[in-house]
């Protein structure tokens, strides 16, 4: 059985401080729903101080990014070692920065790799655009992202990624996909596409989140989906009771 893993995308908000606030006006019931991996992902300058308000429990923190290089003259890029220092998680490959910094497959594909071989777990964002969902393009869409994605990498590093299916016309729009188009995409192109490439096995072992919009009100319904094994939380991972409710909802929705 996948433990469901309900992470937090800060993105770009969240000053330190703040961010320090948040948690710990959650961790107490956070920390009662053992049943659910949780995962914050502050900013980079946020991370640290996130990473010890933390340190000694099995709350965990995830960095948003990293660069692929191990060190050297790359201004304004963090290595993962450095994310890993604080970190047990990375997104990459998220759809803003695909969309505002240039990500590609390729560029997702290589920090995949150099995530791996730091010892990071990369929860890895594939997604259409309504223009693509339009025009019946979302399978071979999200399909190809997912075989670019897993390039080059062994089922066993395979089995231990998370994956977030998140359509872009769901991000921070309120219009979550239905709990039937949710598990549509994560069972029926994403795992499948894991067991078309590694097997029975990996495509068991994967754990696949859904992400866009998710809140406190429609978490329950798409977590009893029995190929959504998670889900990666923007605006409302932003509010410690919403937080709350969506990471109980997700144990109680898989009978945990
Ligand atoms: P949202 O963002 O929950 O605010 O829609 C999700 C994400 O982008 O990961």
């Amino acid at each position: 059985m996948r433990k469901p893993i309900m992470a937090g995308n800060w993105k770009m908000n969240k000053t330190a401080a703040e961010g320090t606030a948040l948690v710990r006006e959650m961790q107490k019931d956070l920390l009662a729903v053992p049943a659910v991996d949780k995962v914050f992902c502050p900013s980079f300058l946020a991370v640290p101080d996130v990473a010890r308000a933390v340190a000694g429990t099995e709350l965990a923190v995830g960095a948003q990014d990293l660069y692929w290089e191990a060190s050297g003259a790359y201004t304004g890029e963090v290595a993962p070692a450095m994310v890993r220092e604080f970190c047990d998680y990375v997104i990459i490959g998220h759809s803003e920065r695909r969309e505002y910094f240039g990500e590609t497959n390729e560029t997702v594909n290589r920090k995949i790799v150099a995530a791996l071989a730091a010892g990071l777990v990369p929860i890895v964002c594939v997604g259409e655009t309504r223009a693509l969902r339009e025009a019946g393009e979302t399978q071979a869409w999200v399909r190809g992202q997912v075989v670019a994605a897993l390039q080059g990498l062994t089922g066993e590093q395979v089995a231990g990624l998370v994956i977030a299916y998140e359509p872009i016309w769901a991000i921070g729009t309120g219009l979550a996909a239905t709990p039937a188009d949710a598990e549509e995409v994560c069972g029926g192109v994403v795992r499948a596409t894991v067991r078309e490439l590694y097997g029975d096995a990996v495509a068991e072992a994967i754990r696949i989140q859904y992400g866009g919009s998710v809140n406190a009100g429609n978490a329950f319904e798409i977590m009893s989906q029995p190929n959504v094994d998670g889900g990666l939380v923007g605006g409302a991972s932003l509010k410690a009771a919403d937080f709350i409710k969506i990471v109980q909802d997700a144990a109680r929705a898989k009978g945990l």
